[in-house]
């Protein structure tokens, strides 16, 4: 039997012989003085690829998330997000523990949000109504499946953001994945979001490593609060020179892990045992559901015959490919398949 073919998740990527290099070659300092060459570099060039002011280096997508909604709000404020968030479902409710906020939760089409639907998600002006201060998006959306917001419904979301006077977030964990599908210029997300934060260790391939990008108003703020929560990192050049050898590298290949994806749920169809709809696939997350029998049972005989995914709900499974899963992986996968629930 070949190697485990790990499809739980695109963080479960090993850095390549170049990534560590990069990491080996790279001139560092201590980034609490804002002595690290590499990341100082690296932070203003990730900002300038999305037309943003400022890029902080975080070490987790989630301090990036709880950063920007910390930084655009009061206790007691709300925030406008679908319900399958990952800022609501899978950040060990961070938000109402660090800044004193709470959800108001609304019900997208694979997590992705209408202009509105979001207008819908407003209160009113009473004593009793909360303050909303912040609209939060992701794209790609991750419990959703992987769906993507289109440059219209970005733009309208926008438009109503500002009409209220609030922040418009984006969870941009897999917003490499959403250019890519979308053909989506990188800078249009800084043109319509006030703060976006963008993960490296995912599709990308590093093994740490997000990003909070903002207007230089709220850079003072982000690198306060970054410290007190533990996240000022000393020679972290290192990590950054793995990022940006993710971006220069890894990028490039994200659309064949589209293509591998939507290949396997066409191949998944076929299946009585399991319902998926190819259609639903828009970048590198599957979901699908389990006909007969339970989601552990099918994930148990799955790792015995060297396959990894992961449990996404009472019926889900979700796969995720990414650069480490190649087409002869895929075929191999497609043949356990075939063996086991044909
Ligand atoms: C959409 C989304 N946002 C944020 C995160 C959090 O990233 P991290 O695991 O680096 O905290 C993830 C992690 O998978 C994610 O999928």
């Amino acid at each position: 039997m070949s190697a485990f073919i790990d499809l739980r998740s695109d963080t479960v990527t090993r850095p390549t012989e170049g990534m560590r290099k990069a990491m080996y070659d790279a001139e560092v300092g201590d980034d609490v003085f804002r002595e690290d060459p590499t990341v100082n570099a690296f932070q203003q060039k990730v900002a300038a690829m999305f037309g943003m002011e400022s890029g902080v280096f975080v070490p987790s997508g989630t301090m990036g998330n709880q950063l920007a909604l910390n930084v655009q709000s009061q206790p007691g404020d709300e925030v406008i997000c679908d319900r399958t968030a990952h800022i609501y479902n899978y950040e060990s409710a961070a938000g109402p523990f660090l800044s004193g906020i709470q959800f108001m939760l609304l019900q997208g089409k694979q997590g992705i949000l209408s202009a509105d639907l979001v207008a819908s998600g407003f209160r009113g002006h009473n004593d009793w109504d909360p303050r909303t201060s912040i609209v939060a998006l992701e794209n790609t959306t991750n419990k959703g499946g992987g769906a993507w917001y289109t440059k219209q419904a970005l733009s309208e979301i926008a438009t109503v953001a500002r009409n209220h006077n609030v922040a418009l977030h984006i969870d941009g964990a897999r917003i490499w994945n959403a250019a890519v599908a979308s053909a989506i210029p990188l800078s249009f997300f800084g043109e319509v979001a006030d703060t976006i934060s963008v993960c490296f260790s995912k599709a990308l391939g590093a093994p740490v490593g997000s990003m909070v990008l903002s207007r230089n108003e709220l850079r003072a703020d982000i690198l306060r609060k970054r410290k007190m929560w533990g996240g000022g990192m000393r020679q972290v050049g290192v990590l950054a020179a793995a990022a940006s050898y993710g971006i220069h590298n890894h990028l490039p290949l994200l659309e064949e892990d589209h293509r591998r994806a939507r290949e396997f749920a066409l191949f998944l169809q076929e299946f009585r045992m399991f319902s998926v709809n190819p259609s639903e696939v828009h970048t590198n997350i599957v979901l699908f559901d389990v006909n007969e029998g339970s989601v552990a049972e099918v994930l148990e005989t799955l790792r015995k015959h060297g396959v990894g995914m992961v449990p996404f709900g009472p019926k889900t499974i979700r796969a995720v490919f990414h650069f480490q899963v190649g087409d002869e992986d895929l075929n191999r996968v497609k043949q356990v398949f075939a063996k086991l629930y044909t």
